[in-house]
């Protein structure tokens, strides 16, 4: 079986057909990741040397990003021993579950936004680290991805905050029939989206629309740590289209919280346009900023664009972008060889 070695000397076996990330992860190591479908490209990675073949569409990379040698672990398979160019990060030791739960409570936190509680039952506890995300499963199989809006609480329910799309499989279930008592089940914890070490530095959150519940979910975290893991200062700038879409009043102490509308009415005396752009409008020391950024795949990528342009290092832009779950199309064939 094919051996896959990181850049810090960690190896596993990764079987035929398998994706390099799943192989990491039942090996017990935790990869850069999110939507692992091959479309949001936190999962790309050079490749030192060796073969791989796509088992799926890589949209996430760019023709000079492949011709590169990079490549998404999500969606890729060693055809032989490979050398890959990225460490591990912490969280290896939480194992990935599928656990029944029902559903507790539901909220209308704005017209096309809903909050759910979930509950597991009192055997089985989910473990994860604030920021990270569950896939939560329908009847026949269906399945969409949903970020926990709280850290960690004694009585392990969990929070979601949930966007009506339009037409949307999983958002007619939510709207239209869902109801306390339900039973669902879930996978996770998914996803390297949560707070690395954060002592001393400019923490700056973007968020867009329920991307801001992995950030509730972290501001949490943050408040509970001690003084001396503290940052330096907390921002957050978080972005709708109108006023209605902010349906959450961020709380953490320090915070300096900018809302910002992208089709605000006259009356609106606040930040407007995208969240980016206000930032550039007065930039942290890049040298000693972090950024965390979830919401739409347009902010995510105009922000880590704009902003790394402007001086942020790559390695500081932390994001989870909401992708869509459209299927991917038929296997592209072609290897990859360092
Ligand atoms: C890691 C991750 C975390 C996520 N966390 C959250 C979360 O916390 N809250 C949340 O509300 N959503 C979140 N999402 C998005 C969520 O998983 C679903 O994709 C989304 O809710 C649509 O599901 P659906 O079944 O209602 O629509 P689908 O049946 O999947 O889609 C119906 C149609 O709408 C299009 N579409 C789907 N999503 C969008 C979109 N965002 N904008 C425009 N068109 C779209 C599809 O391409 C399709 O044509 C997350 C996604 C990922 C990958
Ligand atoms: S492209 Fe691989 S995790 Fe998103």
């Amino acid at each position: 079986m094919p051996t896959v070695t990181l850049a810090n000397d960690k190896r596993f076996e990764a079987a035929a057909g398998v994706a390099i990330l799943d192989a990491a992860r039942t090996a017990g190591i935790v990869l850069e990741h999110s939507c692992r479908t091959g479309r949001c490209g936190s999962c790309k990675t050079p490749v030192r040397q060796g073969r791989t073949i796509p088992l799926f569409p890589e949209a996430g990379l760019t023709r000079q990003e492949r011709d590169a040698g990079m490549i998404l672990t999500c969606a890729r398979s060693a055809t032989e021993d490979v050398v890959i160019d990225t460490e591990d990060l912490p969280g290896g030791d939480i194992a990935v579950k599928t656990l029944p739960c029902r559903i507790d409570a539901l909220e209308r936190l704005a017209p096309d936004v809903l909050r759910v509680r979930l509950r597991l039952p009192p055997t089985a506890a989910l473990r994860y680290l604030p920021g990270q995300s569950i896939d939560v499963i329908g009847r026949e199989g269906l399945r969409r991805s949903y970020s926990i809006a709280n850290a960690p609480t004694a009585d392990g329910k969990l929070e979601l905050h949930i966007r009506q799309v339009d037409g949307g499989a999983f958002s007619r279930y939510w709207f239209d029939a869902a109801k306390a008592g339900d039973l669902l089940r879930l996978e996770g914890p998914l996803g390297t989206f949560f707070l690395r070490d954060a002592a001393g530095l400019d923490l700056v959150f973007l968020a867009t629309g329920t991307g801001i519940a992995p950030v509730k979910a972290m501001l949490e975290d943050l408040a509970a740590r001690p003084a001396d893991a503290q940052p330096r200062s907390v921002r957050l700038l978080w972005g709708g289209r109108v006023r209605g879409d902010l349906y959450w009043q961020p709380q953490h102490p320090g915070l300096a919280y900018t809302p910002v509308l992208s089709r605000a009415d006259a009356a609106w005396d606040g930040a407007r346009g995208h969240v980016q752009d206000v930032l550039l409008q007065s930039p942290p020391d890049w040298s000693r900023a972090a950024v965390y950024a979830c919401g739409s795949e347009a902010m995510i990528a105009g922000a880590r664009e704009r902003l790394v342009a402007a001086g942020l290092a790559p390695r500081r832009f932390l994001y989870d972008a909401f992708t869509s779950s459209a299927p991917a199309a038929a296997a592209v064939a072609e290897p990859v060889t360092a």
